[in-house]
């Protein structure tokens, strides 16, 4: 452009003009140009109000402030983290620090939003900063047992921040003054909740109903978004066990494409639940190591139920005792056949032990 207004400058020998007007090509009185034919995929790239407040309950977690990190860099100005016990270690507090540096307005909330007192505490704190803009619950309580070890505490334990807290920003954001500014509701939920898992049917049970309380939402044409991750490694509570273990047949998703993905979640209107997972490949889990053909299989039959080591069960429990699922009846049924060309049918494959698995391979 300079040295086009330079040219110009010379052929006109003019030297203080103030416009330059360019015409592309000449005006067409009818239309001769071609429309294109090739579509160009769009980049989804969400944006936040940096005007309004967002409040991400369990903020202060692994993935928590990870979020508030990608969305302080997406516009978000005003950020409300709440956590039962608040900010308690060197990490968090970089991290928030972090986010200031960036630019944001950050409150922390100490408190669990499980009653309408401190729901109305959590709208009067958020509002102060700007009008509400979204609710991501990301809270987490995890307390894993076979189900005939837990107390009627132990088991409710993690429903209180899904249930309780999902119930109350649904109720709360359906209400003036949040209801107009809301433009986001989103529950981060897990596999678990229609995967199941050994242990989590307090967790699997607390997410499927807050997924439900979201789904309501979409019908009423209010916002309403569910996540359900697969593990996600690097950070969170399966981070701290490392990216290679194996959860529900899934590998841990690494942070920088469950921003990435969630990104594109945000963005799309046709679903209410979504789900992120990075699956198992079965079929490199078979090269690994020294073992024999039949341990082999255990193994891999064991990563589908969610068993970290096979040798440390009860050969004689049925797989059905150890959690199998109709979903993980089909992936081993799969397994055999792909594998040790085994075919059975479910029923077979309910009842079975890892004993008998056995003795079916070496035979
Ligand atoms: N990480 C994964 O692999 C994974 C997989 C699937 C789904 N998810 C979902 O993703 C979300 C975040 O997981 P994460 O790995 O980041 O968990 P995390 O690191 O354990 O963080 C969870 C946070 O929730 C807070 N919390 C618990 N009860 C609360 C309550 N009543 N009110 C406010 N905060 C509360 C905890 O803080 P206090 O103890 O101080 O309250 C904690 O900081 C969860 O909803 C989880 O279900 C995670």
């Amino acid at each position: 452009m300079h040295e086009l207004v330079t040219a110009i400058k010379a052929a006109d020998g003019e030297t203080s003009f103030k416009k330059v007007l360019i015409q592309v090509r000449k005006e067409e009185r009818e239309k001769i140009c071609q429309t294109f034919k090739t579509s160009f995929p769009g980049v989804y790239c969400s944006w936040f109000d940096p005007d309004k407040s967002y409040v991400l309950i369990g903020g202060l977690g692994g993935l928590g402030l990870e979020l508030s990190d990608w969305m302080v860099r997406r516009g978000v100005r005003k950020l409300v983290l709440t956590s039962r016990s608040g900010i308690s270690t060197g990490y968090q507090t970089k991290k928030v620090a972090n986010l200031r540096q960036l630019g944001a307005e950050v409150v922390i909330l100490s408190i669990s939003v499980n009653t309408v007192e401190n729901a109305n505490i959590l709208v009067q704190s958020a509002t102060k900063l700007g009008p509400i803009g979204g609710f991501f619950n990301l809270g987490l309580v995890l307390v894993d047992k076979p189900f005939l070890e837990h107390t009627v505490e132990s088991f409710t334990a993690p429903l209180d921040v899904k249930i309780n807290t999902t119930r109350l920003l649904d109720q709360i954001s359906r209400e003036e003054p949040v209801r107009s500014s809301l433009d986001y509701f989103v529950l981060f939920s897990s596999m678990v909740a229609n995967h199941g898992h050994t242990g989590q049917y307090n967790y699997g049970f607390g997410n499927s109903v807050a997924e439900h309380i979201c789904e309501r939402r979409r019908l009423d044409g209010i916002p309403g978004l569910v996540v359900q991750w697969g593990p996600v490694g690097d950070v969170g509570f399966v981070g701290k066990m490392g990216n290679n273990v194996i959860i529900i047949a899934k590998l841990p998703q690494r942070l920088h494409t469950v921003k990435s993905t969630f990104d594109y979640m945000l963005s799309q209107t046709t679903s209410c639940i979504v789900s992120s997972y990075v699956p198992q490949d079965h079929s490199t889990a078979m090269d690994s190591g020294e073992e024999t053909l039949p341990q082999k299989i255990s193994r891999v039959v064991g990563e589908i139920l969610g068993v970290k080591d096979v040798t440390n069960v009860d050969g004689d429990k049925e797989f059905v005792e150890l959690g199998l699922d109709s979903l993980m009846s089909v992936e081993i049924k799969q397994t055999l056949e792909r594998q040790v060309n085994i075919v059975l049918d479910t029923k077979e494959i309910q009842l079975m032990t890892f004993n008998s698995l056995k003795s079916l391979v070496e035979a």
